[in-house]
């Protein structure tokens, strides 16, 4: 990579609880991972970006001056929407060559295109020398989903993608954009990440279709009480006016009200060093997002009973936005491999699919080196 410039990496994510309460401004727990996507860069005198891959032969080139044509592209779409809404709000981008390198799973839930797009914006900055506002680099990234790979998400992803801290969960505020670090110490317990390798796509999955739900619900509570946002409803309040919601979209709401609260007891749990009672959350929150939200499915729902049925094991929950992709377990260091294995072995029995782990430390996001 000499004759690279720069290597800039963006990070893949997990979500410890808070799960799709980002877009209803709740607070998330999420944490970049090692996992990552790594950007090597380089300027090349053109009005071109030429895209590579380490682990594809693909090669793509996009016209900066184009930049708004390449939605239906394969690979390099990620990548031409986040320069697009870069190049949106003001910036300039500079022709030049990137060679991609992603670690992160694609499909999985750990927010591989949220690490392609922080890390393709933050390259592009650092070569055109501008100081990198880590923030303002993942709205714009946030906006390159929305608007260019047509995912209506929240915040959480670009946001951790480019502002996590090794070895630290954050506490995000979506409504705020506030975070606080708070260090992930969890005793005798550890993270376990399981892939359900069911192919997932948040486009065609009903992503889109629950926030559109919640928004409803929202319109309709605001008729009784002055909130902005459906994070702000506290449970007593969700009691006394959730009887004026349909019965589905009580469900969803329900979901976002218990969820907002899991957040605010794991918070608890976190700073107190109550393993136990994370891993208790981190079920219920399961739970909820099984029968409430209905965004799990057969597939992570048998892989989240074979981690919770094993006595190593005090939680276990989906992650990300649903249909699919990865688990996390809070599981005994010392019964790991065991663990793994009778995960393993319980899951495709139950569904014929071959659960994936993956070893990965929480680490940092958007890093920055001159090569
Ligand atoms: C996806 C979205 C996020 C968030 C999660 C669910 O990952 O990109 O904004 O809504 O789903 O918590």
């Amino acid at each position: 990579m000499k004759e690279y410039k720069y290597k800039v990496t963006a990070a893949g994510r997990i979500n410890v609880i808070g799960e799709h309460i980002d877009y209803c401004g709740g607070r998330v727990m999420p944490a970049a991972l090692s996992l990552k996507n790594t950007v090597y860069i380089r300027p090349n005198g053109t009005n071109q970006i030429n895209l590579e891959w380490t682990t594809l032969s693909d090669k793509v080139t996009l016209d900066i001056g184009k930049l708004e044509s390449y939605k239906d592209l394969k690979y390099g779409n990620y990548q031409a929407g986040a320069a697009l809404m870069w190049q949106r709000a003001g910036h300039k981008i500079i022709g030049c060559d990137m060679l991609q390198d992603c670690t992160v799973p694609f499909g999985s839930g750990l927010s591989s295109s949220a690490a392609i797009e922080v890390s393709t914006i933050a390259a592009l900055a650092t070569l055109a020398g501008e100081p990198l506002n880590k923030v303002d680099i993942a709205l714009k990234a946030q906006q390159a989903e929305r608007e260019y790979a047509g995912v209506n998400c929240g915040i959480m992803d670009q946001y951790a993608s480019a502002c996590g801290k090794k070895d630290s969960v954050m506490l995000l505020d979506c409504n705020t954009l506030e975070c606080k670090y708070l260090p992930l110490k969890l005793g005798d317990y550890s993270l376990v990440i399981a892939n359900c390798k069911k192919p997932h796509n948040l486009v065609e999955s009903k992503y889109n279709e629950r926030r559109e739900e919640t928004d409803e619900a929202l319109r309709i509570l605001q008729q009784k009480l002055n909130i902005s946002c459906l994070a702000q409803l506290s449970p007593s309040q969700f009691k006394t006016y959730g009887s004026v919601l349909p019965h589905l979209l009580k469900k969803r709401v329900e979901h976002i009200v218990t969820e907002s609260d899991r957040v605010r007891l794991a918070e608890l749990a976190l700073k107190a060093g109550n393993t136990d009672m994370l891993g208790k959350l981190l079920n219920s929150s399961h739970a909820s997002l099984r029968d409430n939200y209905e965004v799990t499915g057969r597939e992570p729902d048998a892989l989240v009973e074979a981690a919770q049925g094993q006595s190593c094991c005090i939680g276990s929950r989906l992650i990300g936005g649903g249909f699919g992709g990865c688990t996390i377990s809070l599981v005994k260091t010392d019964s790991i491999e065991e663990f793994k294995e009778f995960t393993y072995n319980a899951y495709l029995k139950a569904t014929g699919y071959k659960a994936e782990f993956y070893d990965t430390e929480i680490s940092d996001g958007i890093t920055v080196e001159k090569l």
